[in-house]
Order: structure tokens, then sequence, then C-alpha cells
């Protein structure tokens, strides 16, 4: 081996990997050394002794050797990526090297990112998605420098996740016999479901931290729960029965913000703990039917023992209690906006803002921020205009819109700025049955927000695309089905039937909604 590596065994680790993958190490030489490398020690990794912020390297490449500094693995799975984007897009095909090995030009790389919570959110309850894609899906984010997958583990449709405690959570909760496409959707009759065991939570989350990500798990309590409820009927609206949602819109039920059903839900919290390694977990808090709590004989003891006049003061204590049990397991609890706004939030908890740009910076006032705005984050709204493109909820949301984001707004006061950790990119798969089009409508928008988010913003956005052109060989050579910049392919069209396009996109209107209800107290 023509590489000496300095630093910790998962150091190690990350570099053989990423040599094995341009293999073979041995005819990869910098542009101007003709010599036979093989016997050189031509590659270091070595710790920073500057501080460098997580993520950040200095990746430095002579005529006889690469050196990598970077203060922890986060770092060095950076500099990699950057390393293998000097090399041609063919350096991202599985298939080696050209006779005479890699090029690779001299110089050197000092890369900072400017915000430390990059990430993606994907949706696997509305339409499960397969072990497989989520390891390949981390490929591509890590490819990008994303340090966050977001996993969307339940919601009314379906629940993701074995329990060995509750298994009639993954026996009941996890399929679905039918599924309605849209609001005028008839049932298929296909069923529909699927989950991941403790097992294969655990190598997902193994195999994100080899790759600088960390796993952001999600149970969506306690709206979005009627998945939880046909399998635990108990933990909602005494005598009405929930069957797992086969709509993929929202509109489904609350489960009771009571004591026992806290406990249950630590119960699963506690086996996902188990085998994520993350310091942080989402409780959702959105959207949450609160009608049925002003006259539940039992929701209505507990708030009379807490002194509380209005259910939406429950909503927080719900929160607050699963977050307190959090912190006891030195997790921070991470909610969306509706949480912060019904005060379902501890000091060190991260609101994550879906809605309008208000709401985001009322919570920035007190609290860490990761900005997810429908508009422009939400991604599994239509790219352009164009009549080709596939139904979904809407949009468009382009690629401009996406380039122009930004999370931290020059209008917010410096002290709100600082509040915001970063970004990410939603993929809601209601409209998302496979792995292609996720592709499809992750790329090349994910491009661009993963540029804002390093570099802080897209200044100039035709010098951006003239770049996006040389990255979209990369993503070729990944195999990934990106939509063009020109539209879609003709296979990736939504056609005649019911992916045909529904009608023009009506985004004004969906940003003034969602501005407007960020406004709600
Ligand atoms: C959300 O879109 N309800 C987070």
């Amino acid at each position: 081996m023509a590489a000496s590596v300095a630093g910790s065994d998962e150091t190690q680790r990350l570099l053989q990997r990423f040599l094995s993958e341009v293999k073979p190490l041995d005819e990869m030489r910098t542009a101007s050394d003709p010599r036979n490398t093989t016997e050189t020690k031509w590659f270091t990794v070595t710790d920073a002794e500057e501080e460098l912020a997580a993520g950040a390297y200095v990746l430095e490449i002579a005529e006889d050797r690469v050196d990598i500094r970077a203060s922890g693995s986060e770092g060095v799975v950076n500099a990699l990526t950057t390393l293998r984007q000097l090399l041609p897009p063919q350096a991202w095909r599985r298939g080696g090297p050209p006779a005479g090995g890699w090029s690779v030009p001299c110089g050197i790389v000092v890369d900072t990112p400017v915000y430390g919570w990059r990430g993606a959110m994907l949706d696997v309850a509305r339409h499960f998605f397969p072990k497989r894609t989520v390891l390949r899906y981390i490929d591509l984010l890590a490819a990008h420098r994303f340090n966050r997958l977001h996993l969307h583990l339940a919601d009314d449709q379906g629940w993701r996740v074995e329990s060995r405690r509750h298994p009639r959570l993954h026996s009941i909760a996890s399929w679905r016999p039918s599924t309605r496409l849209g609001p005028d959707g008839v049932p298929d009759g296909t069923p529909h479901g699927g989950y991941y065991t403790l097992d294969d939570l655990a190598e997902i989350s193994a195999y994100a931290r080899s790759r600088g990500i960390t796993i952001v798990p999600e149970i969506d309590v306690p709206g979005h729960t009627s998945a939880l409820r046909a399998a635990y009927p108990e933990l909602g609206e005494p005598g009405r029965e929930h069957a797992v949602q086969d709509t993929v819109w929202a509109g489904g039920s609350s489960i009771s913000p009571t004591r026992p059903v806290v406990s249950f839900l630590q119960e699963v919290l506690e086996e996902i703990l188990d085998v994520v390694d993350t310091p942080y977990v989402h409780l959702g808090g959105d959207e949450c039917d609160m009608s049925w709590w002003t006259s539940d004989p039992a929701i209505a003891a507990e708030m009379a023992e807490h002194g509380y006049t209005d259910v939406k003061q429950m909503h927080g204590h719900f929160l607050r209690s699963l977050g307190g049990f959090l912190a006891g397991r030195g997790v921070r609890m991470v909610v969306w906006d509706e949480g912060f706004v019904t005060g379902g939030v501890l000091d060190d908890t991260i609101v994550m803002a879906w809605r309008g740009h208000e709401v985001a910076g009322r919570a920035a006032a007190s609290h860490d921020v990761v900005r997810a705005p429908l508009f422009p984050t939400y991604f599994n709204f239509d790219q352009s205009d164009l009549p080709g493109e596939r139904r979904s909820e809407g949009g468009p949301i382009t690629l401009g819109d996406v380039a122009a984001f930004p999370p931290a707004p020059d209008e917010w006061p410096a002290d709100r700025r600082a509040r915001v950790l970063g970004g990410q990119f939603q993929i809601w798969t209601e409209w998302v049955p496979n792995e292609r089009h996720l592709d499809y409508l992750s790329f090349p928008r994910a491009c661009a927000l993963a540029e804002v988010l390093w570099a802080g913003k897209i200044t100039d956005l035709p010098e951006f695309e003239e770049r996006l052109a040389t990255h979209l060989a990369r993503l070729d050579a990944l195999g990934v089905e990106y939509r063009p910049l020109d539209g879609p392919h003709p296979w990736q069209a939504g056609g005649t039937g019911v992916w045909r396009r529904s009608g023009e996109g009506q985004i004004e209107e969906t940003k003034k909604w969602v501005e407007s209800v960020s406004r709600e107290a």
C-alpha cells in the first residue's frame, strides 16, 4: 500500500475505501509526477493542528504527494470528495482508471462550509424505499458534501421501523392494502409497505457515519399517526377506528398527549436510539388535529394537573416530555415549527422551519433553526411549468429558485442569522413511488442547495450552471437519473395516464398560503 495514513482507525478506513474505489491506488499519481509511485509514501492524512470547523479540510496536491488535513472524519470525507472531483468524471464509475492511470492537477484547496447542517429529508412513509435505495442515496448525498439524512420514518400512510417491544408497529402499521394517488384517485388495489429492521437501521447509520453523514430519525407525533393508531388504537381517541391511510395526502389522525402514550413512545425511541448513532431525533409536531383533545376526560385530567387551559399547551407539554427523555440520552430534540409555536421546545431544541419566513425568524430569536421552507426546499414539487412534468403537489420550484435561497436572510438581525444551523431539502413521497423518480426530483436541485449551504450563497447563476454542466457528467457516471436542464426525457414525463400533470402550478398561491400559516400563534 503506497499510502501513509495518520489519525484514527476511522480515518484509515475512509482512505482505504477511497483508494479502493478509485483503484488501483498505485496507478494514481499527480499530473507532473512521471515516476512510478508504487514505492512512494505519497498520500497522508493528518489531524489538523490548526482549528478547523467540522467538515473543513485542507487538500494539498504536490508533484509527489497528496496531503489532507482535517479535524475529523467529516472533513476527510469532504477532502476525498474534492480529490475525486479533480479526477475526470470517469472516476465516479466503478470500472477503475484508464490505461496510464489517473492524473490530478497540483494545487491547494482550503475549504470550510458556511453552514454546519447540510441536509436532505426522505419521506419513507408515504412510499417505502428499501435499504439499498437509502444506502445509495447516502452515497449521492456524500458526493455533494451533505452531512445529514433525515428519515421521516412514520406517518399516516405507514410506520417504517421494527419495534421488538411493540411489534404491531411493523406487522400492522407498516403496510396498506391499496393506494390512492391524489384527491381524485381511486384505490389501486395493490398492497404497499415495508419497514427497516433495527439491524437495517444500525447498518444505515454506520454506513452514513462513515460517509460523514448523520442520520436524523423522525417519529412524527402527535399528528400524522393513523398508522400508529391502526396498530395500537388505545393510543388515540377512544372508540374511533383507524386504518393505515391509503390516501397519500395529509389529513390523518392524532394520538393522545397523555402520560401512557409518552411512555409508549419512549420505549419505541429507546429501541431506535440503541441502533442509530445520532445526537438528534426529530419528533415531528406538525399539523396535529387537537379538536378531539378538548372533550377527552383523560386529557382534561392531565391538563387540570398542570393548570393548562388550552389543548395547545398539552401539545407543547407532550413534546417537551419526550424531549426531556431524549436529553437524558444526550440527544437533542428536533421539531417542525408548529412545535415551537405551541411551546414544545427545550432550550437546545432545533426548530425545523417548514412554513414561511416569519415563523423561522421568530424561532431564530430564541432557538437554533434549520431552514426547510416549503418554498424552495420541497423538491417533490415540479421543477418547471412544462406540461411534461409529472403530476405532483404543485410548483414549480426551479433550480434558480433553489440557487437564490438565503438560509439566513440578510434582512434578519445578526443574532437571528447566527442561530441558523443550515438547511435541507425534502422529498415528500406522496407522488414518488420509486427510486427513479426520487433521482429525478432530487437532482440537479440538490446540487444547487449543496452549493448554497457550503458556500453561503450562489451569486452568479450562469457561472454556477456552467459548473453544473461539468458536474452532470459525474452524475451520469454515477448512474443518477437526474432531470436534464431543458426538461424531462420522454420516459421521465407524465404521459397521458395517472401521472399526467394536473395543470399549471400554483406556486405563488402556495407561497402566500405557507406564509400566512407561518404567522399563526
Ligand atoms: C410538513 O410539511 N408538514 C412538515
